[in-house]
């Protein structure tokens, strides 16, 4: 098995040269092709998995420690006590995939993966997904302050050359339009939730009943209470088990940015010119054609 050193070793070889499969660029380190092809191919999906899928930067560290909250009962203790890596491991990396075979069932399982190379398995199995999404002009800007923090991601030129590439695609993980519009086309599938980072600003408490609900984990009022106090932006950022800080430095710099960085809806305003706001307003209504209407930042 490769052992962290080994993953760390193959980080420090620059220019960073992507993992590639089937169209999409992964960055190097912990993803390699052949542990790609497995998470496709030959992963054994279990009918309690609970898939916790996101595009980058959408919200994807919030849900694992909401769902991890959720299948203790509203309990903190693992929360606190264990990291989330090995909560809601990556199955599509080997560290990841080791961590998912040690976890007792019902799995919490992670990752960014486009549909098209989601588990085989999965499809003919009553396992569940959450899908969070978020505004993708919000994803952007997390996305890039992200890239500047993180090792094994192309450190961008300029805000508006990382714009450029967001709405090509040329991005690790593909194109957000892609993504979201190749997972949506499973939208009303019984097995499938979907939750948007803007409700669960507005509106934790009922999300975490609707996913409660979905999960068939009934809790009490006090118990959801509990999931919502320990899953605030200011208790994860306090909690080292979540926050990132607990990561080695060759592979997340603490000194470039704060993983847990400002936790709001709209930052992209701060960020984008009139120009870039419509130019993104344009490719956005060209990808999105057939989908309009449906998501929470259309309509603020
Ligand atoms: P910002 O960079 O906009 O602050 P991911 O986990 O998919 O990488 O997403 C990270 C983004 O989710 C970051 O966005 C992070 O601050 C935000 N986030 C994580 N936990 C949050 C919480 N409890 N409340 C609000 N935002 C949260």
């Amino acid at each position: 098995s490769i052992g962290q050193g080994t993953v760390m070793a193959n980080l420090h070889s620059k220019p960073l040269c992507y993992v590639h499969y089937k169209g999409i660029k992964f960055p190097p380190g912990y993803n390699s092709v052949e542990n790609l092809c497995f998470a496709e191919n030959e992963f054994e999906v279990q009918d309690d998995d609970i898939f916790n899928v996101t595009y980058p930067k959408s919200g994807t560290v919030w849900m694992i420690e909401i769902l991890s909250l959720i299948l203790n009962g509203g309990n903190p203790s693992w929360n606190q006590s264990v990291l989330n890596s090995c909560r809601a491991p990556w199955f599509t990396t080997q560290l990841g995939l080791e961590a998912a075979h040690l976890l007792p069932p019902p799995r919490l399982l992670t990752c960014h993966l486009p549909i098209h190379i989601f588990p085989k398995a999965f499809f003919s199995s009553k396992a569940k997904v959450v899908y969070t999404l978020r505004d993708p002009r919000d994803v952007l800007v997390s996305y890039y302050h992200f890239s500047k923090m993180c090792v094994p991601f192309e450190n961008p030129e300029s805000f508006n050359h990382f714009l450029e590439s967001f709405l090509s695609g040329d991005v690790p993980f593909g194109s957000w339009f892609d993504h979201v519009t190749g997972w949506m086309k499973l939208k009303g599938k019984s097995n499938l939730l979907f939750i948007s980072y803007e409700e669960l600003k507005q509106d934790l408490f009922g999300i975490v009943e609707r996913l409660c609900h979905f999960l068939g984990k009934e809790l009490d009022e006090a118990a959801i209470t509990s999931v919502v106090e320990n899953t605030s932006f200011e208790a994860m950022r306090r909690n080292d088990m979540c926050n990132s800080t607990m990561l080695p430095k060759e592979f997340m710099d603490q000194e470039k940015g704060t993983f847990l960085r400002k936790g709001i809806c709209g930052d992209w305003k701060t960020h984008f010119t009139v120009a870039q706001s419509e130019y993104f307003d344009k490719v956005y209504q060209e990808k999105m054609e057939g989908l309009k209407g449906i998501f929470p930042w259309e309509h603020t």
